[in-house]
């Protein structure tokens, strides 16, 4: 039976980046089949809802899911369940792919294309671990209202114990196949839910982490040590928000957010989602400059962790450190090819 991989491209450069993944997939797993649905404003546009029943469906009986970007200015005065962002949450709980991996490698091409020193960031590889169906992103109650007069606007972080430990199970397990440390983050010291986080961390680490070594850091000084000194970090594990923000600081550390692709898993036997961590760019989207790097190694990672071709994914991994030795460059990186001579780049190089 054929292995089925289904490109979601949503909004924005979504199509753009997920249009040349599609290529390189061909090119690389020609045996694949490949389907494509509708996510985020484009399934609004279409439907009147960010993420159908059907699309659902259609994710769950797929091997992997390939998801470009949702969101733009286009849909931003919509209510909130109408918004694409709802979308892209509903298919990550729909799915339940609570381990939301983001990697962040520094190409030897692009020491010189990151921010800051090369000193910092050169040989840098470390692995985020973001819980991604839980936390404040979805905790009740939640809202704007009124009370006493008063206007205001709550969200409520929440965490239940098998939520962080199985997460903390999938940072363990990573950390084993890498150097072995993990750096769990929170802020205990004012949240209870970071607080109730350390010390599941803790009794998962003592029933779950044997050869791993357990960090505790405060989310903000994690901020700050990720730009001073990167490469402390292997295995970061963080909870929805703190995995969110630390990964796009981590982004910058590779040169471009361009560069960040992720992976998103559930249980062992269940679709994975796959999708780059940027989002739709609006003020670069129709313009073909956007760089697919971060499109085309999540398809790497969908290879790797759903679909079980592992050489091809390292063929694809060395094809893009390889265009990019040879000079390839998008605009974000500092160079004028378009997102298809990019991925032209690669295709070459494999
Ligand atoms: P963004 O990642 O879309 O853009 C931030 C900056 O990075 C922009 O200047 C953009 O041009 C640049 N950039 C992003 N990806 C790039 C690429 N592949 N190549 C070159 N440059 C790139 O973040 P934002 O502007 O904060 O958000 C825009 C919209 O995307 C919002 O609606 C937001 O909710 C949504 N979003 C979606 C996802 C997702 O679908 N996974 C992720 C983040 C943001
Ligand atoms: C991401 C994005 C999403 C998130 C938004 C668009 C819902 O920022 O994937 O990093 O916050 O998870
Ligand atoms: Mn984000």
């Amino acid at each position: 039976m054929h292995q089925t991989l289904l490109l979601l491209p949503g909004d924005g450069i979504g199509p753009e980046v997920v249009a040349e993944a599609r290529r390189v997939a061909e090119t690389l797993a020609p045996d694949l089949k490949i389907e494509e649905g509708l996510v985020g404003g484009a399934s609004i546009d279409a439907y009147g809802d960010p993420l159908t029943d059907e699309t659902l469906a259609h994710a769950r009986h797929a091997d992997a899911v390939l998801l470009g970007a949702v969101g733009g200015p286009k849909w931003l005065n919509a209510p909130r369940d109408k918004r694409p962002e709802a979308g892209l949450l509903a298919i990550r709980k729909g799915l339940d792919v609570f381990a939301n991996l983001r990697p962040a490698f520094c190409f030897p091409a692009l020491v010189d294309a990151s921010s800051l020193k090369r000193e910092v960031v050169e040989g840098l590889d470390l692995m985020i671990v973001r819980e991604l169906t839980g936390g404040v992103y979805f905790g009740q109650p939640r809202g704007i209202d009124e009370l006493g007069g008063l206007r205001r606007g709550y969200d409520t972080a929440i965490y239940t114990h098998p939520e962080i430990e199985r997460v903390a199970r999938v940072a363990f397990e990573i950390a084993r196949g890498r150097s072995g440390k993990v750096c769990s983050v929170e802020k205990s010291n004012v949240m209870e839910s970071g607080l109730f986080w350390r010390q599941e961390v803790t009794l998962a680490h003592a029933e779950l982490g044997a050869g791993v070594e357990l960090s505790h850091m405060y989310a903000d000084a994690c901020a700050m040590e990720l730009v001073r000194a990167p490469k402390q970090f292997d295995v970061i594990l963080a909870d929805n928000l703190f995995g969110d923000i630390l990964s796009d600081a981590a982004a910058m550390l590779t040169g471009s957010i361009g560069m960040l692709p992720s992976a998103s898993l559930g249980a062992p036997g269940t679709p994975g989602l796959y999708e780059p961590v940027h989002g739709s760019a609006p003020d670069i989207a129709g313009k073909g400059i956007a760089n697919p790097c971060a499109a085309i190694l999540s398809l790497e990672m969908a290879l790797r962790w759903s679909l079980g071709r592992e050489k091809v994914a390292d063929m694809l991994f060395a094809a893009v450190g390889k265009a990019l030795d040879r000079g390839a460059r998008t605009k974000d990186l500092g160079g004028s090819l378009t997102t298809r001579e990019m991925a032209d780049a690669i295709i070459a190089a494999l």
